[in-house]
């Protein structure tokens, strides 16, 4: 039985940390009027998880994801992403990391409508100079991931809401980044296009080795997630156990008890 308690005592090695948040802070307004959306988040997130930030409207979930996409500047704290500190660059150099590095995603798709569906993806590396022959094959591959092949050639207009968001998504990652990240990414669509989009990100994830951060108000989307981290008033207020996986009632349930 030696082999199995060695088996036991390895310990898996922990995934390399992609993002790190260390007392993000975030205050609107002016000294007089401070409003405060966004207190002393702390955060490390793994390579290859995927991390859901529940709360409320208001809760200061846009602000967060801002600042950990750097498109945001905090009023005090950092963020590091694969080690670079987003708050110690100078602003160019942070439009183009983020560019290079990140993919971010709205509740708004964002397309340029006189573009067809593979134009908008291959859109963000022609601005880096690239070769769209040269990347045929991953766009290939990435309209495949997305479920969009048969549709490459429509323009924005002549797609479903579910399917602009998923060419917003390839757009995402065409630039292979470091960290996916979303805010709301489901909040213009039904609840059965807005499932297949969490599907879909659960899939990156698990089949795909991608990272991704998305913050949500919905149980029935978190519940996709590995982690699930809960907002409230601009704080962490907890995160819910996985026990092996989560289904919504029960995120729903945990999330009344820790935010309510
Ligand atoms: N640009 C801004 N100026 C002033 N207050 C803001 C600004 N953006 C957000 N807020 C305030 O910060 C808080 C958090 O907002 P937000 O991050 O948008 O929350 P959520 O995305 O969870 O709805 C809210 O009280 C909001 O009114
Ligand atoms: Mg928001």
């Amino acid at each position: 039985m030696g082999w199995l308690a060695n088996l036991r005592d390895r310990t898996i090695p922990p995934m390399p940390t992609v993002l790190e948040a260390d007392g993000l802070t975030k205050v609107y307004g002016g000294t007089r009027d401070p409003v405060p959306a966004v207190t002393d988040v702390s955060l490390s997130v793994g390579e290859g998880t995927f991390v859901a930030i529940m709360g409320a409207s208001g809760s200061g979930k846009s602000t967060l994801l801002h600042l950990l996409a750097g498109l945001d500047m905090p009023s005090a704290g950092r963020v590091r992403i694969e080690g670079h500190d987003l708050t110690a660059m100078s602003d160019h150099k942070r439009t183009l990391f983020r560019r290079r590095r990140l993919g971010i995603v709205f509740q708004a798709y964002n397309l340029l409508p006189a573009l067809t569906a593979r134009e908008n993806v291959v859109l963000p590396l022609m601005v880096d100079g690239v070769r769209p022959r040269s990347v045929q094959a991953k766009v290939d591959e990435l309209l495949r991931t997305v479920d969009l092949t048969a549709r490459q050639t429509h323009r924005p207009q002549a797609l479903s809401g579910g399917e602009q968001q998923r060419v917003a998504i390839a757009r995402a990652l065409v630039n292979d980044p470091a960290i996916l990240l979303a805010d709301e990414p489901t909040g213009n669509l039904d609840s059965t296009h807005g499932q297949e989009i969490w599907r879909l990100l659960k899939a990156l994830v698990r089949d795909h080795g991608r990272t991704v951060i998305a913050v949500t108000h919905e149980a029935q989307g978190a519940a996709h997630a590995d982690r699930i981290i809960v907002l409230k008033d601009g704080r962490i207020v907890g995160e819910i156990a996985a026990d092996g996986g989560f289904d919504a009632a029960l995120v729903a349930a945990r999330y009344a008890e820790l935010a309510g």
